[in-house]
């Protein structure tokens, strides 16, 4: 009896271990190293069709859009093509909850980056930043990012970003003042 069953039982487990998926995939499951896969880098990029410009890291849909350069002449004097009225001042207050007061409080109270840097990411307020930001840039510093901080273009549209400035603005003491003019010694 106790050798019938040993046999019952082997018989089961080697017909497990032969119709189990690892015992038919073994002879094969190691192949797929060697089967004629294309690496990453291994050959050479397909070409760019004609007439294409190539673009760093295009995350955003603002992408095509002009590129100034933050902080240059041409950059600071962008204006602000969107009306100032109750409909941007809202989308801009919404816009700016949403995506900088996390880091910049709310203009009134501090958030957890301007609490740490006050003198570089307080936006309102006596010493704020907006101060000295012109519209342009403070335009260019949601669509670009400055520094440490992360460019937005890939969250607002052209118009939900003016209507942030206009917002901005609205913060206390958050307008601009021009440096004054150097006086010719
Ligand atoms: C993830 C945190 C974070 C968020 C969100 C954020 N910022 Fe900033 N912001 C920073 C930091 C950090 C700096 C300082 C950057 C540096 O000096 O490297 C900064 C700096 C600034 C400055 C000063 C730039 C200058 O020229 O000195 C302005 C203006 C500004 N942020 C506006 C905004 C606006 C408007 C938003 C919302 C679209 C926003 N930030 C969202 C972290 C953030």
């Amino acid at each position: 009896m106790r050798k019938q069953h040993f046999i019952k039982a082997a018989g089961l487990m080697g017909f497990l271990a032969l119709t189990s998926t690892v015992a038919f995939g073994l002879p094969w499951d190691i192949d797929m190293a060697d089967a004629q896969t294309v690496k990453a880098y291994e050959r050479e990029m397909t070409p760019l069709p004609e007439g294409v410009v190539a673009q760093a890291n295009e995350l955003s849909p603002n992408a095509y859009r002009q590129n100034w350069v933050l902080g240059t002449p041409e950059g600071n004097a962008l204006t602000n093509p969107v009306e100032k009225n109750e409909q941007s001042l809202a989308t801009g207050k919404k816009m700016f909850q949403v995506y900088c007061a996390p880091c910049h409080g709310t203009g009134t109270e501090l958030g957890p980056v301007s609490k740490q840097y006050p003198g570089i990411a307080m936006l309102g307020g006596a010493n704020g930043r907006l101060k000295a930001i012109p519209d342009g840039r403070l335009y260019l510093t949601i669509r670009n990012g400055f520094g440490l901080m992360p460019s937005y273009a890939y969250a607002m549209n052209d118009t939900e970003m003016w209507s942030l400035v206009h917002y901005a603005r609205t913060l206390p003491q958050a307008s601009y003042t021009p440096p004054a003019p150097v006086e010719p010694q």
